[in-house]
């Protein structure tokens, strides 16, 4: 199994609150089948001037500690960043960090809206040669009330979307874990993580929504973890079939008159 989406570095955003917490967490990971994790700390860091050469010294340091610890997990490169118009000219300059140093970049927006830049910030990384992966687009207000829009990010934006394993196993409320299960079941995403924030706290859940993914639709946890690994590789990801939802009777009725 591989984790794209975790805040496993220590001291760093509101992931792992210390070093005992990242190697925790890690063990957990290890126990539960993992082989390679994405360190994918949140940006900005508000704090943090030089983001790229501070999460860097994390990482080794983490890595160091985990190898010390007997872990045997690899640990990746990443970076979940906050849309905001500057990301092109922040990654022009390389500043920021892609996934495991392919073209494969993970992006988060806010949860109510979606700016007017939305649009233009797409294309400019597309341009730029950027893939680019939506981090729990299930948890996004905006989504909850405008599912349809998924078609549109997917077919014309060619984004990829990536679930969290702990919407679908219900830690983020029931209008998350629904929207899930509806990407899920109308082929409407990529990839799953866990975006685990801790030990205790969001904690570990990817085994479990795999598990979950599979009873929902036969088959989706192999390309899951397929999908993770060409991602690691910069290779190109399997896309589900995408249905379009069946509205019911009267709704359909209504739309012709
Ligand atoms: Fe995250």
């Amino acid at each position: 199994m591989i984790d794209l989406h975790s805040h496993i570095l220590a001291g760093v955003d509101d992931g792992a609150s210390n070093l005992e917490e990242s190697l925790a967490i890690l063990k957990t990971m290890e126990a539960k089948g993992v082989k390679k994790v994405t360190a994918t700390s949140h940006y900005p860091l508000y704090k943090i001037k030089d983001y790229k050469k501070f999460i860097s010294a994390k990482l080794r340091l983490l890595r160091k500690e985990a190898k010390a610890a007997n872990i045997n997990l690899e640990i990746i490169s990443g970076s979940e960043i906050l849309i905001d118009r500057k990301i092109p000219e922040l990654f022009h300059q390389n500043q920021l960090l892609t996934i495991n140093n392919t073209d494969y970049i993970l992006l988060e927006t806010h949860f109510n809206s979606l700016p007017d830049y939305f649009s233009d910030l797409i294309h400019d990384l597309k341009v730029m040669g950027y893939q680019i992966i939506i981090a729990h687009p299930e948890r996004y207000a905006y989504i909850h009330s405008n599912f349809e829009l998924l078609y549109r990010w997917i077919e014309k934006y060619e984004l990829k979307l990536m679930l969290n394993s702990s919407s679908l196993v219900g830690r983020h409320g029931s209008k998350s874990k629904k929207t899930a299960e509806k990407m899920i079941n109308l082929g409407l995403c990529h990839l799953m993580a866990s975006d685990t924030h801790g030990s205790e706290k969001r904690p570990f859940t990817l085994r479990k929504g795999l598990n979950k993914a599979e009873k929902l639709k036969p088959g989706s946890s192999e390309i899951f973890k397929k999908n993770a690994e060409a991602v690691l590789k910069n290779q190109s990801l399997n896309n589900f079939e995408i249905k379009r939802e069946e509205k019911p009777f009267f709704e359909r009725i209504f739309s012709f008159i």
